[in-house]
């Protein structure tokens, strides 16, 4: 059974990107199939691996234009990557009929081929993020270990209650990923304990450091695994991606 999860929290900065990209490919290398939607306008996802002018993008198939066709990165790993281009999209899609039904008509066809669909979100809750939820069985929340971290998530939860409500009464927050963490600060220490309160067990154990490589591997155009296998993020990434299995 093929699962789709938006990786979405609408701050910028607390490793959306960076998630998508290597649980990923952390769940490839686990033998599981896997397709990216780049569905941010900034490309970010489309960049980490190193492609800077792509064929067909996502924009295209948002706008009708033609098919979506993911283009294969690793072994059991395809992506359909975004462009600048599709900053544009919410304003032209606005008057479209079914405008948050988009993305779902586009990826259907696809979403046999694949056990997991991992949308990678805008920092934002317009109507890409929308057509994100409207699809997607699953929403998970990477949360930076900061002291404002919880500030402004109650926006993204009564979206998310709205579309559950109106457009898709299955979707489900699954999981609170908390990234950039660093376990000697006590302030960090804190913030989980204030994110654990607030979301309980679907907080995953498994936290992700602070750690450079991570922020190093996209300029190499590739994941953790194969940037420095032996790095705190990889080894993160990686107990997250059991964590990630088993959960399902
Ligand atoms: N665990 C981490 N350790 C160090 N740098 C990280 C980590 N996670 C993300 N980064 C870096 O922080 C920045 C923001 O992360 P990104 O995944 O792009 O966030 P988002 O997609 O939510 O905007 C990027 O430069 C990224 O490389
Ligand atoms: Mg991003």
């Amino acid at each position: 059974m093929s699962i789709t999860i938006a990786i979405s929290n609408h701050k910028g900065g607390v490793g959306k990107t960076t998630t998508t990209v290597n649980l990923g490919a952390g769940l490839a290398l686990e033998g599981k199939s896997v397709l990216l939607i780049d569905l941010d306008p900034q490309a970010n996802l489309t960049q980490s691996y190193g492609i800077s002018k792509p064929d067909s993008t996502i924009y295209e198939a948002l706008k009708g234009e033609m098919g979506a066709v993911p283009i294969n990165l690793n072994k059991n790993l395809d992506l359909i990557p975004s462009t600048l281009d599709l900053a544009g999209a919410e304003m032209e899609l606005n008057a479209e009929a079914g405008r948050e039904y988009l993305l779902d008509e586009i990826i259907a066809p696809l979403k046999e081929k694949y056990d997991y669909i991992l949308i990678d979100c805008p920092p934002s809750l317009g109507l890409l993020t929308i057509n994100a939820f409207t699809t997607s069985d699953e929403v998970i929340i990477p949360i930076q270990a900061h002291f404002l971290a919880i500030k402004g998530l109650t926006k993204i939860i009564e979206v998310i209650n709205k579309v559950k409500k109106r457009l898709n009464k299955d979707l489900e927050i699954t999981g609170v990923i908390v990234t950039l963490f660093d376990k000697r600060k006590i302030l960090h220490r804190d913030v989980v304990e204030t994110i654990i309160t607030y979301f309980q067990e679907k907080v995953y154990k498994s936290k992700i450091r602070q750690n450079i490589a991570l922020a190093e591997a996209p300029m190499s155009g590739t994941d953790i695994f194969r940037y420095e296998k032996k790095s705190h993020g990889a080894t993160d990434y990686l107990a997250l991606c059991k964590e990630f299995i088993k959960k399902h």
